[in-house]
């Protein structure tokens, strides 16, 4: 199966690249993050609570979930609220739940089988997900110009928010037990800071071009 794997921490350029690749390749394009997104979303709207984790992990079994331009939940449009400041605050509990994490690996791998591959964004898919990926990139920038890209999509938030949400993010994504953020050992690291964005691309689509001559 045709997979690219691209992983990093929040703000290190995922999207964008990932976007830009599957358009290039003709590949479809998922956003693993939204798909926690999405759960964290579903648990806020019905009053649950993200830090009970046996509910939580039935909600994600439940629910059902379309990621594409739009991220539809349960029939309802929330491509937009998915991306409030309450789901990015409780995201990181939802997603160190490992029951959530289970049943969203799998409706991953399912995308993945019923599209023929994809160019896929999180930050344990190439560990975790797909460790067989032919393709596995590793985004990194520094701290501040992560923080930097993010305020600039976040217009009501500051700086000083977003660069204090990202760091708790990174160091709860990193520290939690069940699939932490981690480099595959296969990964190739990439700095993003400061390069073009086609710069980054084509080095993703070079790296694709040496595996399939
Ligand atoms: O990429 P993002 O900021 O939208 O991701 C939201 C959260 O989901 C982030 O805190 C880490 C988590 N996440 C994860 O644990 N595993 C993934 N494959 C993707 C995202």
């Amino acid at each position: 199966m045709r997979v690219v794997a691209i992983d990093g921490p929040a703000g290190s350029g995922k999207s964008t690249v990932a976007r830009a690749v599957a358009a290039r390749l003709g590949l479809d394009y998922l956003d693993t993050g939204a798909m926690y997104r999405a759960v964290t979303f579903a648990a806020i709207r019905r009053g649950i609570d993200p830090e009970d984790a046996a509910l939580v992990a039935e909600l994600a079994r439940e629910i059902t979930l379309e990621v594409a331009d739009q991220v539809v939940v349960d029939g309802a449009d929330a491509t937009i609220e998915i991306r409030s400041p309450e789901v990015t605050r409780a995201v990181s509990t939802v997603a160190a739940n490992p029951d959530v994490r289970k049943e969203l690996v799998a409706r991953q791998r399912e995308w993945a089988r019923a599209h023929g591959g994809g160019v896929i964004e999180g930050r344990d898919i190439g560990s975790v997900v797909f460790p067989e990926a032919p393709v596995k990139v590793y985004l990194t920038a520094d701290d501040g110009e992560r923080a930097l890209r993010r305020s600039r999509e976040m217009i009501d938030l500051h700086y000083d928010q977003v660069a204090a949400d990202i760091a708790r993010r990174d160091h709860a994504d990193s520290t939690r037990d069940v699939s932490p953020l981690d480099v595959a050992p296969d990964a190739v690291r990439i700095d993003t800071t400061l390069r073009p964005v086609d710069d980054i691309v084509q080095q993703v689509l070079d790296l694709v071009a040496v595996q399939e001559p």
